[in-house]
C-alpha cells in the first residue's frame, strides 16, 4: 500500500506535499518522509508514526519547489524513521519513495552487497535507489527503463535524481499514480482525490510506461523509449472532504452517513421502480446464459459478495459463491464464458481483488465491479463497472461504503434474476421496493444510538465476543467481528450458528458475550437453537432480531430491527454491530479511524 506525493513548481514544496500525504494515509500511517531538492543538494526528512509528524521534523525554514514523500504501510522493516522513505543512493544522487512490493527484492539485494554495496534499511525499495546508481550513465530515464527490467511484483515510483533539480521522474506497474499539471507546477499522487481541484489537467500513468514531470509538462515513454501521448482523465465525482464536522470521530460520522449514501446509491441505479443498470455490458441473451456467478473481494466487501452469494443463488438457482480474492487465484479456479465473476472493492486498487479479477478475465468470465472510486484500476479493467455513491469513506474501518455495496448486490441479483426469468414481475417489483425503504429503516436504527452505547459499556472488559448467524445472518455476523477486532481490538470470531457445536462453544464459559443475529425468519428458529445451547454454557446472549426471533431473559439482551425482506437483513443487522464496535473502541481509547497495524487501500499482495 503507502500513499506517494511529490510536486514541482514554483510554490513551496514541504507544505503541499505534507498536506497530500495526510490525504493519503488511509493507504499506510506507520512512518513518513519527503526528500526535496535545494539548490543541487537533497535534504531527506523522516519520522515514525503518522505524515503530520513530518512538520516537527522539518526546519521551518526548509524552502525548496521540488520535492517527493511518502506515507508507509510497513511491508518489508518495521515501521522506525530508518525504513521510511525516501531512501537514497549510495552516492545520494537519487531520491526515491515507493508503493508496492519488489517481489525479487531479496535477490537483487544479494547481487549487490557481492558487489560491495551496503544498505541501510531493511526494505524492499532500497534496491531500487542502488540499481539506479548502478544504470546511471547521465541519461536517468535509460537508467529507469533497465532498473525496471530487473524489477519483479508491483510498483509505483517517485524518483528524484540531483542532476535535475526541477524534475521528479516516475514509473508504475500495477500500483496507481496519478499526475496533475496545474499553473503553478506538476504533481503526483498515489490517488487523485490528493490533487489540487484546480483547472489543471491529469493524467493517469500506465504500466511500465516512464513519465518526466518539469512545472509545466509531463513527457510520458514507453519502457522501449517511445513517446506516449496521453489523454486527461475526466475526473468527476470526487467529493471534496469535508472534515469530520461534529463527530469525534469519521467512523461515526460515516456510520450516520448510511441513509444517504444507500439513498445515493439506490437513487442512481433505481428508476421510476425500475432497475437501471445503465452501465451493465450484459444483453438478456447473456444474462440467460450465465450458468454460475463468483463474488469475490477482500475485508467487507467479502462480507457483502458472501450475502449476494446466498442471494444470488436463492433467485437464480444456478451455483453461486464468494471467494476471499487473495485465495482465488490459487484455488485452480474455473469459471468460464457463462460465469459472471462479481468484484467488489471499495477502492478499486485491492492487489488480491485486481489480480482475482485478472484470473477470472482469463478465464473469459464476464466481469462486472462494485466500486466507489470510478478511476480505479480495477474499475479500468472490469467489463462492467457499478459504482456506488457513498462518497469519500475515510475511516479504515468501512460502514458506509459496505452497506452502498450490499444495495448494489441486491438491484444486480434482483435485475439478473428478473431478466433470466427466474422471478416475476410482482416479486421484482416487491424486492425494488423492499430496496427502497432501506434508508428509513436504517435511520430508524440509528436512532437507538444510546442502547448500542450502554451496551458497549457493558462490554468493555471483555476479551472475547462471538458472533453467530445463517444465511445472510451469518454474512452480518462475519461483519459484525471484524469491525469489533479491528476497531477495539477485541478478540472475536463469525460462526455459522450451527457449526459452532463442532468446537468454539468449548470457548464459552460463564458470562461470554454471543452476539446471535437471528434477524432472518427463514432461519431464525434454528439459531435461536444455538443461542439456547450456548445459553446452557453460560454466555451473555445479544440478539439481533425481530420481536418474535427471540425471548430474552434478564441477562439477555435484544436488539430489534425493523422488518424488511429476508434476503436484504445485512443492510439493517450490521448497524447496532458497527455502533456496538465503535462505542467498545472508544470506551478503550482505540485509535477508532486509524486503527494500529491496518490500512484502508491494500496494495500489496
Ligand atoms: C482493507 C480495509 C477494509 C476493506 C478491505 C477491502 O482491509 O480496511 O475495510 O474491506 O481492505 O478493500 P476494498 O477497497 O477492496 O473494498
Amino acid at each position: 500500500m503507502c500513499g506517494i506525493m511529490g510536486y514541482t513548481g514554483t510554490l513551496p514544496a514541504v507544505p503541499i506535499i505534507i498536506k497530500g500525504l495526510e490525504g493519503l494515509e488511509y493507504r499506510g500511517y506507520d512512518s513518513a518522509g519527503l526528500g526535496v531538492i535545494k539548490a543541487g543538494e537533497i535534504s531527506v526528512y523522516k519520522t515514525q508514526g503518522s505524515p503530520e509528524k513530518l512538520w516537527n521534523t522539518v526546519p521551518e525554514n526548509l524552502i525548496s519547489s521540488v520535492g517527493v514523500g511518502h506515507t508507509r504501510w510497513a511491508t518489508h522493516g518495521a515501521p522506525t524513521a530508518q525504513n521510511a522513505h525516501p531512501h537514497l543512493s549510495p552516492d545520494g544522487l537519487f531520491t526515491v519513495v515507493h508503493n508496492g512490493i519488489i517481489e525479487n527484492f531479496a535477490a537483487l539485494k544479494s547481487e549487490l552487497e557481492e558487489q560491495g554495496y551496503i544498505f541501510n534499511s531493511e526494505t524492499d525499495t532500497e534496491v531500487v535507489a542502488y540499481l539506479l546508481e548502478k544504470e546511471y550513465k547521465g541519461d536517468v530515464k535509460s537508467a529507469i527503463t533497465n532498473v525496471l527490467t530487473r524489477l519483479e511484483g508491483s510498483y509505483a515510483l517517485g524518483i528524484l535524481c540531483n542532476d535535475y533539480p526541477d524534475t521528479i521522474f516516475c514509473a508504475k506497474y500495477s500500483s496507481p499514480l496519478f499526475v496533475s499539471l496545474e499553473s503553478d507546477g506538476g504533481y503526483i499522487a498515489s490517488d487523485v482525490s490528493v490533487l489540487p481541484k484546480n483547472a489543471g489537467k491529469i493524467y493517469k500513468i500506465g504500466d511500465k510506461e516512464i513519465g518526466i514531470l518539469s512545472k509545466d509538462e509531463l513527457k510520458v515513454f514507453d519502457i522501449d523509449g517511445c513517446r506516449i501521448r496521453k489523454t486527461e482523465i475526466k475526473v468527476r465525482d470526487i467529493k471534496n472532504l469535508e472534515g469530520k464536522g461534529e463527530y469525534a470521530h469519521y467512523m461515526l460520522k460515516e456510520i450516520y452517513e448510511q441513509p444517504q449514501a444507500v439513498e445515493d446509491t439506490l437513487e442512481s441505479i433505481i428508476v421510476n421502480s425500475r432497475i437501471k443498470l445503465n452501465t451493465l455490458r450484459l444483453t438478456k441473451e447473456k444474462i440467460k446464459r450465465i450458468n454460475r456467478i463468483e463474488f469475490i473481494a477482500c475485508g467487507s466487501a467479502y462480507h457483502a459478495g458472501a450475502v449476494g452469494a446466498y442471494i444470488a443463488q436463492k433467485l437464480m438457482g444456478i451455483p453461486c459463491e464468494a471467494y476471499i480474492a487473495s485465495e482465488y487465484r490459487y484455488s485452480n479456479p474455473v469459471p468460464d464464458e457463462n460465469t459472471l465473476a462479481v468484484i467488489i472493492s471499495q477502492s478499486g486498487e485491492t492487489a488480491d481483488t485486481l489480480a482475482a479479477l485478472r484470473e477470472a478475465k482469463r478465464h473469459n468470465a464476464k466481469i462486472v465491479s462494485i466500486i466507489n472510486a470510478p478511476l480505479s484500476t480495477i474499475a479500468q479493467e472490469s467489463d462492467s463497472v457499478i459504482l456506488t455513491k457513498a462518497g469519500k469513506e475515510v475511516a479504515v474501518a468501512t460502514t458506509k461504503a459496505f452497506s452502498a455495496q450490499l444495495v448494489v448486490i441486491y438491484a444486480l441479483c434482483t435485475r439478473l434474476a428478473y431478466s433470466s426469468g427466474k422471478i416475476n414481475k410482482a416479486r421484482y417489483s416487491e424486492l425494488i421496493e423492499q430496496m427502497k425503504n432501506l434508508p428509513e429503516k436504517i435511520r430508524e436504527i440509528l436512532k437507538n444510538d444510546r442502547e448500542y452505547k450502554a451496551l458497549a459499556d457493558e462490554l468493555k472488559d471483555i476479551n472475547y465476543t462471538c458472533f453467530i448467524g445463517r444465511g445472510v445472518d451469518y454474512c452480518a455476523a462475519m461483519e459484525g467481528a471484524l469491525k469489533l477486532k479491528e476497531v477495539s481490538y477485541t478478540h472475536c470470531e463469525a460462526y455459522a450458528a450451527g457449526e459452532l457445536k463442532h468446537g468454539t462453544i468449548s470457548l464459552i464459559e460463564q458470562g461470554t458475550p454471543v452476539v446471535a443475529v437471528a434477524a432472518q425468519s427463514s432461519v431464525s428458529q434454528k439459531t435461536v437453537s444455538n443461542i439456547r445451547e450456548c445459553k446452557a454454557r453460560g454466555a451473555k446472549i445479544i440478539c439481533i432480531g425481530n420481536e418474535n426471533s427471540f425471548t430474552p431473559d434478564a441477562d439477555d439482551k435484544m436488539l430489534l430491527i425493523p422488518q424488511t425482506e429476508d434476503l436484504f437483513k445485512t443492510s439493517l443487522t450490521v448497524i447496532p454491530m458497527q455502533l456496538i464496535a465503535y462505542y467498545t473502541a472508544l470506551n478503550k481509547g482505540c485509535s477508532i479511524d486509524k486503527p494500529k497495524n491496518l490500512a484502508k487501500s491494500v496494495t500489496v499482495e
